[in-house]
């Protein structure tokens, strides 16, 4: 799995022994499993055909697993492994309702996120895709004093909405490149978390009002759906960057357009969008200061193959009954 991202998995539960008077043989599953052996997301009408029957099911983020396709695969159904960390796409009431249980991908791609959002707000903050297009398309004439001229990290201070492994991860990379202080809101404190980076916890208000760098790290949930909106640009500064790794639908994104267009706010880097892809006559597309990525924050080799392994392994101890390596909570 872990070799060749096999990025859709249909397991069926065969056979499965128990030894029981050994103490060192443990649970053998055999599992009959259908792949769908592409890198485009499975056609709904052949998820929704080859699901029936199934005792457990490993998807990625491209498919939604609501009740049609729990309908579609009948009682059998214990096991629903994700192989991502976002669980948006996901049901959770109906999945809930059903008993099954969901693995999912916490952790393993903190790095590969972390390392990625940090090169998407230095790539924002610097400009450094208006500066390739321009060296290659002519626009590269003499050095001139506020040509290309952008916000440095030395001295601001980051913005964390949504403290979590991800948010402290980011954090540390940030650290060296000398940022005076972090602060962060989300639904409560998270001590534990801030104190790894001396983050300070502020309001949804005070954070919009005093971030030089404000990066959306939060998951989408019914709470965070379009919480980056007009009334949050409206209170950040002008010289302010916005960046987001979580998951487009945190952001309003007329609001956003409106605040870049405006210059209310400076500039965006976005590697998430509603939709996904973003139609390439979108109007964000069209402005310099927004730098837009096709969702490739975990998209390191390492990451995606430690992601399926986890995924794999997920959905075998949830159909062997035993507790999964990442299990999410319901
Ligand atoms: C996830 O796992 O939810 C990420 O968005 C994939 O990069």
């Amino acid at each position: 799995v872990s070799q060749y991202f096999c990025f859709f998995l249909y397991f069926t539960l065969s056979l499965f022994f128990l030894f029981s008077p050994s103490f060192f043989i443990p649970t053998f599953l055999r599992v009959q499993f259908e792949l769908w052996d592409s890198d485009d997301p499975v056609p709904r009408q052949e998820l929704l055909k080859k699901v029936r029957g199934c005792d457990g099911l490993l998807c990625v983020l491209t498919e939604k697993i609501d009740a049609e396709v729990l309908d579609a695969a009948g009682p059998n159904l214990k096991v629903l492994s994700t192989m991502s960390v976002g669980f948006d796409h996901l049901s959770l009431d109906e999945l809930k309702k059903r008993g099954i249980r969901i693995g999912y991908t916490p952790e393993v791609l903190t790095d590969a996120v972390a390392e990625l959002t940090v090169a998407l707000l230095l790539a924002t903050s610097r400009r450094l895709i208006e500066a390739t297009h321009e060296a290659k398309t002519g626009g590269w004439g003499t050095w001139r004093t506020l040509w290309l001229c952008g916000h440095e990290l030395a001295d601001s201070t980051v913005g964390i909405l949504g403290l979590g492994r991800i948010g402290v991860a980011i954090a540390e990379r940030l650290k060296p490149f000398k940022v005076k202080k972090f602060i962060y809101t989300d639904v409560e404190p998270r001590p534990e978390l801030a104190e790894m980076i001396q983050a300070e916890y502020v309001s949804m208000d005070e954070l919009a009002r005093r971030s030089d760098f404000l990066a959306a790290c939060c998951a989408l949930t019914p709470e965070t759906q379009g919480i980056c909106n007009k009334k949050l640009f409206s209170k950040m500064k002008s010289t302010s960057i916005f960046i987001n790794t979580s998951r487009g639908g945190v952001v309003n994104q007329e609001d956003l357009y409106e605040a870049l267009s405006t210059g209310r706010i400076a500039g965006a880097g976005l590697d998430v969008t509603v939709p996904e892809p973003l139609p390439t006559n979108h109007p964000l597309f069209t402005l310099k200061n927004c730098v837009i990525l096709p969702h490739i924050a975990s998209a390191s080799y390492t990451t995606r193959n430690a992601m399926s392994a986890l995924a794999a392994n997920n959905l075998l101890a949830g159909l062997r009954g035993e507790p999964m390596p990442k299990e999410l909570p319901l």
